[in-house]
């Protein structure tokens, strides 16, 4: 028999599988059954075949004995990855085939009658196949057969259960869930807009909501004082493994609360979570830590708290020292900050002037390094300080025998500590200073808070708001915000997980007024604020409760929980780095006569 005379006759109720394959048990040992699924292994013994049928919940071996005539015949033409059908008798494997490592490893389906529903063309990859071996744009292209791999299936299985949990838990909370629009005006969250045009109102676009966060805003205004969406958001930026151009939020606000209000539902919510997902017992509360002191602690606004190491403050070594570089940029306002490395004066030549340039990369003018050995630090710096500004930076850098020390000046404090920061971290997961935790320890969370409320843009030479422009600021600092923007802290809070930030938020503006100082501060001007933002004042002006919320992401949370390194491995269908879709080859060119009734011209680049 040919490969074509495969029967295929058409899937009814007699042919519906009566179990999952992964559930087949032998307690259905002698009973008839039926199982539907995938051809994943065949092997050939003596004449006898050996099909391992698979879907989701794991594969259910089914033996041909050469007795059964065409459908044994039948069941040598299969390939990887054909669907079938199949019927026959489930029976304890005999004596000594058992595999225990399959869950169904202690019974098989003696085949009586084999329906073909579909066969599969030769596979780009072997989906069987669990190493992660297979190059991501191969698997990007044929996703429906990347999904269908077992780590895949789990993930988004994850993914779906991750969901359900929300909605449990935010309608336990009083929650209402409600959608907002897509199709929308720009809301400003610090990236591009994806826009589209409207047909209907030519040369005009609705852009893509970069968050729902102006109308999660305006429901407070309409008296949905409990609001969430498991939300779509779209931002045109630089992707890296943790964004995705389209991803999923869920985004929540609240009326008449403060700042401990939102982290303690977090909190309830991630201990729920973690707890029916992972069966762990997350401690809460959080840790909590402003902004600044995370910055010069841990050199990050997202730090990995599993990393030991911490950096520290030297400026009162070099404020007198002879050293002039340093005692320069701390003059005009900057700093000298370090980063101690237990053991580490074992480092070589190459390994410091490695470091050196990894600093470099990051923008950093150098790196000065101190070794303390035999009681003795040595170093290039060494000449140009007293034996009591020795003495100080041992102190004040908690130096001991055998340890390196780490020195960078920058004008921007921000900057010193973010480069030292990554060093922190490199050094610290590859020198054994990394704890990854067991159970509950593996997970470190933590609140870092009052985030400053502008950083300044050197592209657009302004401030622009670090979180977004309906922050608060921190109204006790009375008019910080117009004397010294780049000083003003905001009411933020960013939710951090072993060094990923997966969730952010804050209380809001809800007085016009405080509104209107802040796109002040921001050099946008009253008409410029009425064209972007008028319909949002407006509403802000009737009424408006206090209230503040935040956003989850989705993408990265169920990423963490997954054990994952990359979003794109717990999201069905994700992008490229370029922001393509490799399987449907979007985005795509248009017809013309598309473009022309959305009177659109297409400019040809220069190589075009
Ligand atoms: P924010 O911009 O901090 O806040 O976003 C909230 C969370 O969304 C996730 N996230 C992303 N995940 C994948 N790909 C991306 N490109 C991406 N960008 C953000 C992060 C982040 O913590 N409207 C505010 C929330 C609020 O103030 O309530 C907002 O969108 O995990």
């Amino acid at each position: 028999m040919t490969e074509n005379s495969l029967r295929t006759d058409y899937f009814d109720k007699s042919w519906q599988r009566t179990s999952l394959c992964g559930e087949f048990g032998p307690e259905d040992a002698g009973k008839e059954v039926r199982a539907n699924g995938w051809v994943r292994a065949r092997r050939d013994l003596g004449g006898i075949i050996f099909l391992e049928v698979w879907d989701h919940t794991g594969p259910i071996q089914v033996v041909f004995n050469p007795e059964a005539g065409d459908i044994h015949e039948q069941a040598g033409n299969l390939r990887s990855e054909y669907c079938i059908a199949v019927k026959g008798r489930l029976r304890i494997r005999p004596d000594g085939t058992e595999n225990p490592a399959l869950k169904t490893g202690s019974v098989e389906i003696v085949a009586s009658d084999l329906l073909v529903l579909s066969p599969s063309l030769p596979l780009p990859f072997e989906v069987g196949d669990e190493t992660d071996k297979v190059d991501e744009n191969l698997r990007l292209t044929y996703r429906y057969l990347d999904l269908r791999r077992e780590k895949m299936q789990r993930n988004l299985r994850t993914r779906s259960q991750i969901n359900a949990f929300t909605r449990r838990y935010l309608g336990d909370h009083d929650f209402v869930e409600l959608e907002t629009p897509m199709l929308t005006k720009a809301t400003p969250e610090g990236a591009r807009d994806y826009l589209v045009p409207s047909r209907v109102n030519p040369g005009t676009f609705y852009a893509l909501p970069q968050s729902p966060q102006l109308f999660k805003q305006m429901l407070m205004v309409s008296g949905f004082d409990r609001y969430y969406q498991i939300a779509r958001c779209f931002r045109d930026e630089d992707l890296r493994a943790d964004r995705q151009p389209e991803f999923t939020q869920v985004d929540l606000e609240m009326s008449y609360v403060v700042e401990d209000d939102v982290m303690e539902l977090i909190e309830g919510y991630m201990k729920g979570l973690f707890k029916e997902i992972l069966d762990v017992d997350i401690p809460t509360p959080f840790q909590r830590m402003p902004y600044w002191e995370a910055m010069d602690r841990f050199g990050s606004d997202k730090p990995d708290l599993r990393v030991s190491l911490e950096l520290c403050d030297v400026a009162p070594v070099f404020a007198s020292a002879s050293f002039e570089p340093f005692r320069k940029v701390l003059e005009a306002g900057g700093v000298v900050r370090a980063l101690r490395l237990p053991g580490g004066a074992t480092l070589s030549r190459k390994e410091l002037m490695d470091l050196e340039s990894r600093a470099k990369k990051f923008g950093a003018s150098g790196l000065a390094n101190f070794l303390y050995k035999d009681g003795e630090l040595k170093g290039p710096l060494v000449k140009f300080l007293t034996a009591e500004d020795l003495l100080k930076l041992r102190e004040l850098a908690k130096l001991e025998d055998g340890d390196a020390l780490f020195l960078l000046a920058d004008a921007s404090r921000a900057k010193a500590c973010t480069i030292l920061g990554v060093l922190r971290l490199e050094l610290g997961k590859t020198r054994g200073f990394f704890n990854e935790g067991e159970g509950a320890d593996a997970w470190r969370f933590l609140w870092v808070t009052r985030f400053p409320l502008f950083e300044w843009s050197d592209e657009e030479k302004r401030w622009v708001a670090m979180h977004h422009p309906f922050t608060s600021p921190v109204l006790e600092e009375g008019d910080l915000m117009e004397r010294d923007p780049g000083k003003a802290l905001a009411r933020a809070y960013d939710c951090v997980l072993n060094g990923n930030e997966v969730g952010g938020g804050s209380i809001r503006i809800h007085d016009p007024e405080v509104q209107a100082r802040l796109f002040k501060c921001l050099g946008i001007s009253p008409e410029e604020a009425k064209r972007r933002f008028g319909f949002f004042l407006n509403a802000l002006s009737y009424g408006t409760p206090p209230h503040g919320g935040l956003a989850l992401g989705v993408d990265r949370l169920v990423m963490l929980l997954c054990g994952g390194q990359s979003i794109r491995d717990v999201m069905a269908f994700p992008k490229t780095q370029k922001a393509q879709c490799l399987l449907s080859q979007a985005p795509d060119a248009v017809e013309q006569a598309r473009l022309d009734e959305l009177r659109l011209a297409v400019i040809p680049s220069d190589e075009e």
